[in-house]
């Protein structure tokens, strides 16, 4: 092997590594289903969808938005309950949140006033047992 052929074969093996972590970049997993769970990649909770995954109602007056959020899931106390409802942007920035207390909430139900803001929210009910769940709606 001569210094020219070395060359080249040096620069080929380093575009093969380029094109492997590309494509291994884009075949990167979701985080839903590990970081986070929805109805869809429910992840390790998979018996636990239907009582997690918030439901997430828009209703508009006049120009306001107001969305409601429903997590269907019991307030058992501080044993099992849901923490909190979290509403972000499309751009997944926080927008708002409500705390239940679990002693007085009977159930974890929300309300957030989205003025007059368009586009895509996404909810998110964090159970203290179950972890954290996300569901989206466009308005
Ligand atoms: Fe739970």
């Amino acid at each position: 092997m001569n210094r020219r052929s070395l060359l080249i074969g040096g620069a080929a093996s380093v575009a093969a590594v380029l094109v492997s972590k590309n494509a291994t970049a884009s075949t990167a997993p979701t985080m839903a289903g590990g970081v986070y769970y929805t109805a869809q990649n429910p992840g390790r909770w998979a018996k636990k969808a239907a009582g997690h995954a918030p439901v997430i109602e828009a209703k508009s007056d006049g120009g306001s938005t107001t969305l409601q959020v429903v997590t269907g899931h019991e307030m058992k106390g501080y044993e099992h309950y849901i923490i909190k409802h979290m509403i972000l942007d499309a751009n997944y920035q926080f927008v708002a949140e409500h705390f239940f207390n679990p002693e007085k909430d009977n159930a974890p139900i929300s309300s957030f006033n989205l003025g007059d803001k368009k586009g895509t929210f996404y909810a998110l009910s964090v159970c203290n047992l179950h972890d954290t769940w996300m569901s989206s709606i466009t308005i």
